[in-house]
């Protein structure tokens, strides 16, 4: 598909108003994207989980006007956010050519997290896939409205093939506005970027398709909060200064090596090689940053603490606990289900003294959005 195939090109603006709404989930990558070219196109394909509780809720009431600029209200969390504006009027600007009833409506965004707003935890993923579904979901009754009018009778349910026109052009839509986004849409596991080993595409993330092993699933993400704060550096700086940065070309292609590796640890269920290639990535994607020109480090003394505890617990347990980590000082702790409760003892005991006030969220894979019907 191109960029073409999600253009809308015709739509009956007739519709006066109306509400739609979605709860959309975070992702944390095994293989990292971290470097990117113009209109948010990936240097190298990334493959995540998708998680469960930590979501976004997002509610859109659109509302026909006059004029010609876009027109819209944040509110999060019950309470109007002029902050969250600028990043939503880029993504506007980005999408309107793929959705052009935009200039034609109102629109109030009313969202909230599961997850605590201070809780440095990345909101991006989980809300920009939010925003792209509620308007996919208006772009699907501007266009049915078509429909009918052309065929007065019933439109026929959901196809599969709409199904799946609709899931890619919100994930498409999702990583304009932000890259790690399109892969929210759908779970568990979600590739983006081309590579030689999987079905894949740059513009949009799609449903792993290879085989997964029964030992991957339901698989355990405990994210330990270490630092609430706001990022140093955020995410959309560091991805630029993989410009011109002296291990790129490694780095890139160290990523499709590790995605095929991945792919065949899937269907293995091998667990040590699943640690071995997840903590590589983790460690790689800081190392970037720190050999990045200006260099920075996002990781604090406790999450060291954290990483060094979780080696000593492995090789003392012979446990498939491992780490992986965002950009930014938490670390998620990743390990089958069936190791649940000892590892959730571990973290109790010996981790969880590392996190601020304590604070951890117990997370696992989940299988995507839903919407929520009134
Ligand atoms: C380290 O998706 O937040 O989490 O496209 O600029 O919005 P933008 O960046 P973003 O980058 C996420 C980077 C990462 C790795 C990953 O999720 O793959």
């Amino acid at each position: 598909m191109t960029e073409q195939d999600f253009i809308l090109k015709s739509y009956n603006s007739h519709i006066k108003s109306g509400t739609v709404k979605w709860s959309s989930p975070s992702n944390i990558a095994l293989v990292k994207y971290w470097g990117k070219k113009d209109n948010q196109i990936p240097e190298n394909p990334s493959i995540s989980f998708t998680l469960s509780n930590c979501k976004t809720i997002t509610e859109v009431t659109y509302t026909k006007k006059e004029g010609d600029d876009f027109s819209f209200d944040v509110y999060f969390e019950g309470e109007k956010n002029e902050a969250f504006k600028p990043k939503i009027q880029t993504f506007f600007e980005r999408i309107e050519s793929y959705i052009p009833f935009l200039r034609d409506y109102h629109f109030k965004i009313e969202t909230s997290n599961t997850f605590p707003h201070s809780s440095g935890i990345a909101s991006s993923a989980s809300g920009m896939s939010a925003l792209a579904l509620c308007l996919m979901s208006i772009e699907e009754k501007l266009k049915n409205d078509v429909i009918q009018s052309c065929h007065p009778e019933p439109v026929e349910g959901d196809s599969e093939e709409s199904q799946n026109y609709f899931n890619k052009k919100a994930s498409f839509l999702a990583r304009l506005g932000s890259g790690s986004a399109c892969r929210s849409i759908e779970g568990e596991l979600v590739v983006w970027g081309e590579n030689e080993s999987t079905e894949s595409s740059d513009l949009f993330g799609i449903k792993f398709n290879g085989e997964v092993h029964s030992n991957f699933k339901n698989y355990q993400d405990t994210i330990l909060l270490v630092d609430k704060g706001e990022k140093q550096v955020s995410s959309t700086v560091g991805h630029k200064l993989m410009f011109g940065h002296p291990f790129a070309k490694e780095r890139f292609a160290q990523a499709h090596k590790n995605l095929a590796n991945l792919k065949e640890v899937f269907a293995s269920g091998d667990l040590k090689a699943f640690v071995k290639i997840v903590e590589s990535e983790a460690l790689t994607l800081h190392a970037m940053m720190m050999t990045s020109i200006p260099y920075f480090i996002l990781m604090k003394p406790n999450t060291l603490e954290i990483i060094n505890k979780i080696w000593k617990f492995r090789e003392e347990t012979n446990s498939n606990i491992c780490f992986t980590l965002d950009a930014g000082a938490n670390v998620h702790v990743l390990y089958p289900s069936e190791e649940k409760e000892t590892v959730l003892d571990f973290i109790k005991k010996e981790l969880a003294a590392y996190c601020q006030n304590e604070h951890y969220i117990c997370d696992h894979t989940g299988l995507g959005a839903n919407q929520i019907e009134d």
